[in-house]
């Protein structure tokens, strides 16, 4: 009889712990995740890492974008339920690249992505695709400083440079695909000082223009592109913080929190542009769509501010 008893008490143990595990299993619920540009890209590598910290299992693709056969073999392999597309190519040292490499840069931006959209389309699996909103510029219905910003549905009007007619391209034929979330980001910031983000490029400029521009966060928006995966949303989305902030206003800040002594010079578009291949967009995005969904990104102006402390303390514990 104690035998007995004490088998049963092992046996409820056992059974409690079992349920234990499913109910904690069911709570993080890890999906597997397969990202393009993971391996080397800045926003692919720091999608990996956000994903890893939440528990997720994250691959950075082997495969190349325009190579059909691998990615197929790639996504058979390792049967992700949702693939990241951070992969473009973005030039080197900057998107003037792209105007004397049109064939390299179709073969990426357009060809090559649309093969990942079509592939996971016959695979069933979602792709959220990292596009950008510099297909946009200022103009007489979206005046500089108006807080009018265009909309998911506004025609772009800003196709000046090879690297944004061919993101046009892409996001246009994308819309036929029901498996693709599609994200504009903007002049996005991280809180280092990482060579891609805005703040260190224009940091590094010699002479810089000064427009309000939409911009994205990456801190407050990455999260935000796992979360819009996970719920299924589709589609296009502005993907930026609310509002805009200027040059001035961004090398202010790095003045104030990161070096007092550092100093810049301004010059006009019209300077700008003669000394530049591909003239660069300007432009405010409107983000109530993204903001109906996740009514709580803060505005750029009050992000930029906790940023720029988060990088203080970050440089000032690499000098400890
Ligand atoms: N950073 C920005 O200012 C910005 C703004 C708006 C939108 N975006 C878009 O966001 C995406 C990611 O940007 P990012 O700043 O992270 O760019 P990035 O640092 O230049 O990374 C681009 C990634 O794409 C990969 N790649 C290039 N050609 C490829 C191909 N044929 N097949 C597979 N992978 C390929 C690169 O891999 P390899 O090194 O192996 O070539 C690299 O990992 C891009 O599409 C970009 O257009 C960026």
């Amino acid at each position: 009889m104690r035998n007995l008893k004490k088998l049963f008490s092992l046996f409820f143990l056992l059974s409690f712990f079992c349920l234990l595990n499913l109910a904690a299993k069911e709570e993080t619920n890890p999906k597997t995740f397969l990202v393009f540009g993971g391996k080397t890209g800045w926003i692919g590598q720091k999608l990996i890492e956000l994903l890893k910290k939440d528990h997720h299992i994250a691959y950075a693709a082997e495969s190349r974008l325009e190579d059909r056969a691998a990615i197929e073999e790639e996504i058979r392999f390792i049967q992700p339920d949702y693939i990241f597309n951070a992969a473009g190519m973005t030039g080197r040292p900057n998107i003037d690249w792209c105007e004397s490499n049109k064939q390299e840069t179709v073969r990426v931006n357009v060809l090559g992505a649309l093969n990942l959209a079509d592939v996971a389309y016959l695979y069933h699996i979602p792709v959220t695709n990292f596009g950008t909103g510099c297909i946009y510029y200022y103009d007489e219905a979206h005046p500089l400083g108006s807080g009018i910003g265009f909309t998911e549905e506004d025609e772009p009007n800003f196709a000046k440079s090879f690297y944004s007619a061919t993101k046009i391209i892409l996001e246009k034929t994308l819309l036929n695909y029901p498996n693709v979330l599609n994200l504009r980001l903007r002049m996005p910031i991280s809180a280092d000082l990482h060579p891609r983000s805005f703040i260190t490029k224009i940091v590094n400029y010699e002479k810089v223009v000064n427009v309000p521009n939409s911009m994205s966060i990456l801190d407050d928006l990455l999260p935000v592109a796992i979360e819009m995966t996970l719920r299924q949303l589709r589609g296009v989305y502005n993907f930026t913080n609310p509002g805009t902030l200027s040059h001035n206003e961004v090398l202010a800040l790095y003045k104030e929190y990161i070096d007092p002594d550092y100093s810049w010079e301004n010059f006009s578009l019209e300077e700008q542009d003669r000394i530049l291949k591909a003239a660069r967009s300007n432009t405010e995005l409107d983000v109530s769509k993204l903001l109906k969904e996740f009514p709580d990104i803060p505005p750029i102006k009050d992000s930029i501010h906790a940023l720029f402390q988060r990088m203080r303390q970050n440089l000032n514990k690499g000098c400890q």
